[in-house]
């Protein structure tokens, strides 16, 4: 039986595509290449001849999308000889920065707002070792002091900022668009920094060939070469951003000083990539909306409970959004649309819990007591 290569991660699997030198030493922990999944039981239950795929990005090594750039950003922190990288952090970045900085053998500091970050998240972060800073104040704070303290400390910020990270991200593109051999119709995201569907529109526009528009600023660190790289679909997709009602800035047009959410992830004011998503927007003849904390909650239940993919509140904004759009007509019958998962269920299992405690029952420990339960439920 013939073997297929090992898979060891994404930037040796696209490192044509990305701003790498030859002999980099790699920081990676085989991320990416995550699947695809059709919905079988959600478009029937809707009534709407739509396709509709989630792209599971919480089965990355750290339970969220933030490897895609960590990998980047810390391959190249390594490559430039830095010792130790700093984020702010809803919680997924911090995880992933604490992760791959333990993997590098260097520093991670990561300022995460205190009490406002799930406890998966601010275990991981604990557990690779980073110093974790808690801090009075929400993810804008913390985004405002790590770039203050970078002007004066030896030390590499790894948020979205940092142009690599987008690098790294651009790639869930790639892998939708191999897999079905085309680009979705709509592409649907929850929207916090933005980082993310500018990620995704850079990744679209490198595959269908178009240097053009975002694609011409963000791709200077790789000095062009990916935007002459040959087209391999012809179509991009229209991106749909999400984002949750109490921290919408790009519902009201305007940033947001005290944005609020049961989707921590997402509990973001002024997001860092402002002008590339607006522009993404444009460029691809898309839209933003927003969802109210019970709409997500909901999705996320759902998802869960008809189709056994799990994930966390701020992933469930995509899907939140979609199905309104499709079930509205926004989103017209006969699309393939799909829907990015940012981050694992299990990051957040509190408010898991917390909606769901109606299902638990507690029982005696006797055979006549667990045949009623069952016997009552078939
Ligand atoms: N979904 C999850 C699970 C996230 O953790 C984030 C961002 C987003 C969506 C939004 O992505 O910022 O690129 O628009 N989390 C960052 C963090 C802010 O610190 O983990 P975006």
């Amino acid at each position: 039986m013939p073997f297929r290569p090992r898979y060891t991660g994404l930037i040796a699997k696209y490192h044509d595509r990305l701003p790498v030198k030859d002999d980099s030493r790699l920081i990676s922990l085989g991320e990416g290449n995550t699947p695809l999944i059709r919905l079988n039981n959600i478009p029937g239950e809707l009534g709407k001849d739509v396709d509709i795929y989630v792209k599971y990005e919480g089965l990355n090594p750290t339970g969220s999308f933030k490897d895609r750039g960590m990998t980047m950003a810390v391959t190249k922190a390594v490559e430039e000889g830095s010792k130790a990288i700093i984020c702010a952090s809803t919680g997924n970045t911090s995880a992933s920065a604490a992760a791959y900085a333990a993997r590098a053998g260097i520093k991670a500091f990561v300022l995460i707002p205190d009490g406002k970050i799930a406890m998966g998240k601010l275990a991981q972060a604990i557990m690779h070792g980073a110093d974790v800073l808690q801090i009075r104040g929400n993810f804008d704070d913390g985004m405002r002091l790590v770039k203050e303290v970078a002007e004066q400390a030896p030390v590499t910020i790894v948020n979205s900022v940092n142009p690599y990270r987008l690098q790294g991200q651009k790639t869930a593109a790639f892998e939708i668009v191999e897999e079905l051999e085309r680009a979705p119709d709509y592409h649907c995201l929850p929207v916090g920094n933005a980082g993310n569907i500018t990620a995704h529109w850079i990744g679209y526009c490198e595959y269908s060939g178009r240097g053009e528009g975002i694609l011409t600023e963000a791709c200077t660190l790789c000095n062009g070469h990916c935007r002459y790289a040959s087209a391999i679909v012809d179509k991009r997709p229209v991106m749909v951003g999400y984002q949750a009602s109490g921290s919408a800035p790009f519902l009201r047009g305007h940033m947001v000083d005290d944005p609020e959410t049961v989707a921590t992830a997402i509990r973001i004011g002024h997001p860092q990539s402002w002008d590339y998503a607006w522009k993404v927007k444009e460029e691809s003849g898309g839209w933003f909306d927003e969802c109210t904390d019970q709409e997500i909650l909901e999705a996320q239940r759902l998802l869960a409970d008809r189709e056994g993919v799990f994930c966390e509140p701020a992933s469930a904004t995509s899907l939140a959004g979609a199905l309104r759009d499709i079930r509205h007509g926004t989103i017209p019958e006969g699309s393939t649309v799909v829907c990015t998962l940012t981050g694992h269920g299990l990051k957040d299992p509190d408010i898991a819990i917390r909606q769901s405690s109606d299902a638990l029952r507690t029982i005696d420990a006797t055979l006549d007591d667990v045949r009623r339960a069952i016997t009552d439920r078939l």
